[in-house]
């Protein structure tokens, strides 16, 4: 199993310092709410609008204020694919890692992108420029291997493409 795929399933990051005026500003929408019941997903939207990912600490914030169980929380944030528990750069850079894309060289370029920016998967630059995570197929199969930056997408890329890829948001 690549390092690509192992962090996909554990997902969650410890030890992270939130802003505590993020805990604030959740604080106020949730107190829009006609009532907690029923709007999990719209204050895990939320959250994750604000924080930028929903690490553990926020998922137990956002149980308790609703007075719902985390393993509840958990096991919405893990079901729907556009909840992140992964932080993520400014420019957060995503590997297709589909069957496709894999058989392609799919972990070959992750583990380029690794050696160039030197963070592993899961984890962002000390700049927050960017961040490597990886996705289940994208759809585009004949594009494979496909690599995300943000909304642009990269088709066929190898690993001699990695460096310019990085420049053009450098
Ligand atoms: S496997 Fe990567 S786009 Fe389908």
């Amino acid at each position: 199993m690549s390092s690509c795929q192992e962090k996909q399933q554990c997902g969650s990051q410890q030890g992270s310092e939130l802003p505590e005026h993020l805990f604030r500003e959740l604080d106020a929408f949730i107190d829009t709410l006609p009532t907690k019941e029923g709007h999990l997903i719209t204050v895990l939207h939320k959250a994750q609008s604000l924080f930028g990912y929903l690490p553990e600490e926020v998922q137990q914030y956002v149980a308790d204020a609703l007075n719902v169980p985390v393993v509840q929380v958990f096991g919405v944030v893990s079901f729907y694919t556009f909840f992140t528990m992964i932080p993520k750069g400014e420019y957060p850079i995503s590997v297709c890692m589909g069957t496709a894309c894999f058989v392609k060289g799919a972990g070959k370029v992750v583990d380029a992108l690794k050696q160039q920016l030197q963070v592993d998967v899961g984890e962002v630059t000390p700049d927050g420029k960017f961040s490597i995570d990886c996705l289940r197929c994208v759809g585009a199969c004949a594009l494979a291997p496909v690599v995300l930056v943000g909304e642009k997408v990269y088709a066929n890329v190898t690993t001699d493409q990695v460096k310019d890829i990085i420049a053009d948001f450098a």
